[in-house]
């Protein structure tokens, strides 16, 4: 909360094609909170993609088109504030003062270090350990109220509200205890290629992800492969796992609910539900696909929106690090 404003913030990490894991899970959700009167801001964490070693080139273009993907989807920066992490400092440095109230056996804890530290055996380095705690700055920084984000987030949302509250509870009120918005049907798009494991940026199997910017053949191909479950009926439930991820996508781009689908299908196999699903997706991710190619054709522009972007989230940043600093005991 900022006087009587309520606040959004969330990131998305360029570190990698984004998905329409992404897409339903994430960024199609930050668009109606301005509407909505929420002051939001929209980060590009470039910050914790280094967690993870990135080639340089590849960091930069996928900053540009992270960005360029926030306007194709529809924040207007106008309405939204849309940055990139490492242009504002205050990120780093309110990071490093969580880090002394985070505990390492909180962090220890968080799952998706002890997967990343799995994948990545010969880099686990001391920021993918912290990733967590510099999340949760992000956050407090702009005294967020709602964080909209996939499930997989959940728990980091978790520590970021106990972090703050322990900060609170040291030194009397300074940050906003944050509270996650996860819309159900879509929490978590899980692969094509395997139902069981969450659709990943980072997975080497290109068939197993559906990326925000593949052409029309390629999203359709890719469904028409998808893993389903034995039967033939379209039908939600536990033991048709695959056939559910494809319900929750195609109600996603349709608007359908689970009965609509359900009926829709009776009767027809897998083959005809898997056409639908993947016309639907590319269809409903066209616009997107237009509106991309336009703006990542223009760096001038996306620089200057990063640039002002950059000094607005940098003064609301500033008011919660003069307080910060102020109540740690920092001189001046
Ligand atoms: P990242 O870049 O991995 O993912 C960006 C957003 O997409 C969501 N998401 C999914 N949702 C549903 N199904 C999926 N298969 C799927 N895959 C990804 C993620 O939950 C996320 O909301 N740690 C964050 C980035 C971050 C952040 C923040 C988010 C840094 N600071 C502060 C919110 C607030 C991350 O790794 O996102």
């Amino acid at each position: 909360m900022i006087g009587n404003e309520k606040i959004v913030f969330s990131g998305v990490q360029p570190s990698g094609n984004l998905t329409i894991g992404n897409y339903l899970g994430a960024i199609r959700n930050f668009t109606g909170f301005a509407e909505e009167g929420y002051k939001t801001f929209y980060c590009v964490v470039d910050l914790h993609a280094i967690t993870v070693r990135q080639v340089p080139a590849d960091l930069r273009r996928r900053t540009y088109e992270t960005l360029a993907l926030y306007l194709a989807c529809g924040l207007d920066e106008k309405k939204n504030t849309l940055f990139v992490q490492s242009q504002v400092p205050a990120h780093a440095e309110l990071g490093w003062i969580l880090d002394c109230y985070t505990m390492f056996g909180e962090l220890s804890r968080m799952t998706q270090f002890k997967d990343k530290s799995a994948k990545h055996a010969e880099n686990i380095n001391a920021g993918l350990f912290t990733y967590p705690s510099l999340m949760a700055a992000d956050i407090l920084l702009y005294q967020t109220d709602v964080v909209p984000v996939g499930v997989d987030q959940k728990q980091h949302l978790e520590l970021a509200r106990d972090i703050a509250n322990r900060f609170n509870q040291v030194y009397s009120d300074t940050f906003t205890v944050p509270e996650p918005y996860i819309p159900k049907t879509t929490m978590k798009i899980m692969s094509l290629a395997d139902p069981a494991a969450k659709m990943s940026k980072s997975d080497e199997n290109q068939n197993a992800v559906v990326y925000i910017l593949d052409s029309k053949d390629d999203v359709i191909r890719k469904f028409r492969r998808a893993v389903t479950d034995s039967g033939s009926e379209v039908r939600a439930s536990e033991d048709k796992p695959g056939v559910t991820n494809l319900i929750s996508i195609y109600r996603a781009f349709t608007g359908k609910t689970v009965e609509e689908v359900e009926r829709e299908f009776a009767g027809k196999g897998y083959g005809e539900f898997k056409t639908a699903v993947g016309e639907a997706c590319a269809d409903g991710l066209a616009p997107v696909r237009e509106e991309f190619a336009r703006l990542i054709a223009d760096k001038a522009h996306l620089e200057e929106i990063m640039k002002a972007g950059a000094e607005t989230a940098s003064y609301y940043a500033r008011k919660t690090m003069s307080k910060v600093r102020r109540k740690i005991g920092f001189v001046g």
